[in-house]
C-alpha cells in the first residue's frame, strides 16, 4: 500500500488524511505540533505523530498543508528527506518555484481544493513543477481523485482559482443561507428552507455538470412568462449579484497576488 504523508493536519490537512485513509488504498501519517487535536484520525486508521521528518521519512508522496506564511520554514525543516518524493503543497499563493527552492529535490505539485474534499466532492485544480512526470501525476490524480473533481492548470491560473473554488464554499454558503433566509421570510419551517436551499444548489450544479447546458438555458427552462420565477429574476437582477461575485473574486485573486508577493519578499 502506498504511504501518504500529510504536513500540518488542520481543517485541510486532516480531511485529506481522513479521505484518503478511509479510502482503504493508503497508508497515512499526518502530523501538527498540537498532536492531540489530531488524535481522532487514528479512528480512522491514520498514524499521527507531531514529528515532520518521521511523516517525510515514511511516506512515499507528502501533502503540506501547513498555512501559507510557514510552508517554506516547515520545508526547510524535512527537505534532505523528500529528494525524489512527490510533494503536493496546498498551501494559497506559495509558487511552484519557491517551494522547489525550499525542497529541491523534491518534485512539487501545487494544488488548489476545497473545503468539499471533506466530503469527497472538492474541485482541485492543481499545477506540476519541473521533473514532475506524467507517471508522477497519474499518482497525484488518483490521490486528488479520492477528494473529489480535479484538473491541471497553468500556474498562472492558480491564484484566480483559489478566489473561485478555494474560497468559493464561503460564497455559495452566503447564497443557500440567503435562500434559506428568504424560505423563513415566507414560512417555510426552518428544516425545509435550508434544505430546499441546498438541495437546489446541488441539483443545479449537477444538471449543469451532467448535461454540459448553458446556466442561462437551465434559468430559461425555469422562466414561464408571467410566471412566478421571473418575478424572482427581476429581484436577482436588480441586486447586482453577478457584479457582486465578479468583485469578490476579483479581490480575492487580488489578495492571493499580495500573499505571494509577502511570501517572496521574505515577509
Ligand atoms: N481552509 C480552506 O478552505 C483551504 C482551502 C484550500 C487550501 N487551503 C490551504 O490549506 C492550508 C491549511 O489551511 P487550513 O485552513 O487547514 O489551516 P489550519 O486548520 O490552521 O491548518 C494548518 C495546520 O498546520 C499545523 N502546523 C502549523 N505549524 C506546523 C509545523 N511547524 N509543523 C506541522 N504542522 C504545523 C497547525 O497545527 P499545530 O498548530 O498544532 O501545529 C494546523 O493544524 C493553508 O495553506 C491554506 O492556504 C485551505
Amino acid at each position: 500500500m502506498m504511504r501518504v504523508g500529510v504536513i500540518g493536519a488542520g481543517q485541510i490537512g486532516s480531511a485529506i488524511a481522513r479521505i484518503l485513509a478511509d479510502s482503504g488504498k493508503y497508508e497515512v501519517i499526518a502530523s501538527r505540533r498540537k498532536v492531540e487535536l489530531a488524535r481522532d484520525l487514528e479512528r480512522h486508521g491514520v498514524t499521527v505523530t507531531r514529528d515532520n521528518r518521521e511523516v517525510a521519512s515514511k511516506a512515499e508522496v507528502v501533502f503540506l498543508s501547513v498555512k501559507p506564511g510557514k510552508a517554506v520554514k516547515v520545508l526547510d525543516e524535512v527537505a534532505d528527506l523528500l529528494a525524489g518524493k512527490i510533494l503536493i503543497s496546498v498551501a494559497a499563493a506559495v509558487p511552484v518555484e519557491r517551494l522547489a527552492a525550499a525542497a529541491p529535490g523534491a518534485k512539487v505539485v501545487r494544488a488548489m481544493p476545497n473545503i468539499a474534499l471533506s466530503v469527497g466532492a472538492s474541485f482541485t485544480a492543481y499545477c506540476r513543477g519541473p521533473g514532475v512526470t506524467d507517471e508522477d501525476v497519474e499518482i497525484v490524480e488518483r490521490l486528488l481523485g479520492e477528494m473529489g473533481s480535479y484538473a491541471e492548470v497553468d500556474e498562472e491560473h492558480m491564484d484566480a482559482v483559489t478566489a473561485l473554488s478555494g474560497s468559493g464554499p464561503a460564497y455559495v454558503a452566503t447564497l443557500i443561507e440567503a435562500m434559506a433566509y428568504a424560505g423563513l421570510k415566507v414560512g417555510l419551517p426552518r428544516d425545509l428552507a435550508y434544505l430546499s436551499s441546498a438541495q437546489t444548489v446541488l441539483g443545479t450544479a449537477k444538471m449543469y455538470l451532467e448535461t454540459g447546458l448553458h446556466p442561462a438555458t437551465i434559468k430559461e427552462m425555469v422562466l414561464t412568462p408571467a410566471g412566478t420565477t421571473i418575478e424572482g429574476i427581476f429581484y436577482i437582477e436588480e441586486s447586482g449579484i453577478r457584479t457582486a461575485l465578479m468583485r469578490a473574486v476579483e479581490a480575492a485573486t487580488k489578495r492571493a497576488k499580495e500573499i505571494a508577493s509577502t511570501l517572496n519578499s521574505g515577509g
